[in-house]
């Protein structure tokens, strides 16, 4: 992205002095007003067209923005973006971050919607939502269409795309795509600086997290996680008490509730490999028939296991103690080890525990089918 980002800034800069773009000196001779300069089509060589587009408080005419004459320009910021495009999103929901710049007093941000979340036109009721997504609002906020700008081959890739303007000539003085937000303080001071025609800062080494993602896009990938929560489960009285959910992960990462002291749900359902076990078939205390599922969020699925033969989580996991290839336990010794190493824990979500200790009644292993005492 940053090479792309240079390689345009390059090809722009040599456009900028090009002698079809009219320079403010030429045309202010008295100060006096002129007219907007004539633009055939929207090109990244020809400045800004005089469009007029629809905002939610009425048309607004870009021509409004050409100051040709100006002492101290502003500078036009345009960020054409799609409702679509994460990245978008991402610029709008930190347009602060443009607004409170030092130099902000000097920026017009004019944001044009180009498409709406289902890749249409989008109308007003589009661009009412996409305001929501705001941190701070923009100077203006306008919709148009994608068609329009197809010269500037905004796509996928290529949105937001910002055109940093001079309103002298509403050429560009500079035009990037999904530019990382940590960036835009520096690209804003080199473009005032070019307005101003002083030295222009130097470029900061971009921010990386973890070496490797621009912050943006570690930004990003943290919205989108964590999951929402998953809705409450009518079959389980206790699905939503926290120390109900604090035994429950310490008994799913306890090998000590299997027959061979060895194999917790987490051998199968293991953290670090997306709560798989990455292996085409399952071994637990044998090698299993099936290959083992992910249970990210399977709280919220309706059935469970391949064939559906569980309609709840908590129904499902009565299995894998008593499956002979997986944990090869039995409920006795689950019960048994639940009242020797979680007494305090268990009593205090569902009370008390039956008589555990009474061994005739209670022996040490034993499940439906098997005689009593049997591992
Ligand atoms: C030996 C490996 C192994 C162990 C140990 C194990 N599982 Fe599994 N798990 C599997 C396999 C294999 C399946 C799929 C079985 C099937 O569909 O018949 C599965 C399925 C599941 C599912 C259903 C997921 C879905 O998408 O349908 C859940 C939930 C689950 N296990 C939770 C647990 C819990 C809780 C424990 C501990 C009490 C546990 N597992 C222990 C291998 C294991």
């Amino acid at each position: 992205m940053d090479a792309l980002a240079d390689v345009t800034h390059e090809a722009h800069d040599a456009g900028v002095d090009a002698p079809r773009i009219p320079r403010s000196s030429d045309r202010c001779p008295d100060g006096g007003a002129l007219p907007y300069p004539e633009v055939p089509e929207i090109s990244f060589e020809t400045p800004l067209p005089d469009l007029t587009l629809p905002t939610s408080d009425g048309p607004l005419r870009l021509g409004r923005y050409y100051t040709p004459c100006a002492a101290e320009p502003r500078l036009l910021v345009v960020r054409l973006m799609a409702a679509w495009s994460g990245p978008s999103q991402h610029h709008a929901a930190h347009t602060r971050r443009l607004l409170e710049l030092p130099e902000a007093s000097r920026l017009d941000v004019v944001d044009v919607l180009v498409s709406a979340a289902d890749n249409q036109p989008p109308d007003d009721r589009d661009l009412a939502d996409w305001r929501a997504r705001y941190d701070a609002p923009p100077t203006a906020l306008a919709r148009s269409d994608a068609p329009t700008w197809r010269a500037l081959s905004i796509g996928p890739q290529h949105l937001p795309l910002l055109l940093l303007v001079d309103p002298r000539t509403m050429g560009y003085l500079k035009f990037f795509d999904a530019p990382d937000t940590h960036d835009l303080p520096y690209e804003v001071a080199d473009a005032l600086a070019r307005l101003d025609r002083r030295a222009r800062p130097t470029r900061p080494a971009p921010a990386r997290y973890d070496d490797r993602l621009p912050l943006d896009a570690w930004e990003m990938v943290q919205a989108m996680a964590p999951l929402a929560r998953p809705p409450a489960d009518p079959t389980n009285a206790f699905a939503d008490d926290p120390r109900a959910a604090a035994l429950g992960r310490a008994l799913f990462f306890d090998p000590r509730l299997s027959a061979s002291g060895e194999v917790a749900c987490a051998r199968c359902h293991d953290p670090a490999m997306g709560l798989a076990d990455g292996n085409a078939r399952s071994t637990g205390v044998a090698l299993g028939d099936r290959n083992a599922p992910s249970v990210l969020a399977a709280s919220g699925q309706r059935w469970q296991f391949w064939d559906g033969r569980a309609d709840s989580a908590w129904m499902q996991a009565l299995g894998p103690f008593e499956n002979p290839r997986e944990m090869g336990f039995t409920r006795l010794g689950v019960a048994q080890a639940i009242a020797q190493r979680y007494a305090t824990e268990y009593t205090a979500v569902y009370g008390a525990l039956p008589p555990l200790e009474d061994r005739a009644r209670f022996p040490a292993a034993g499940m439906p089918g098997q005689p009593p005492g049997r591992p």
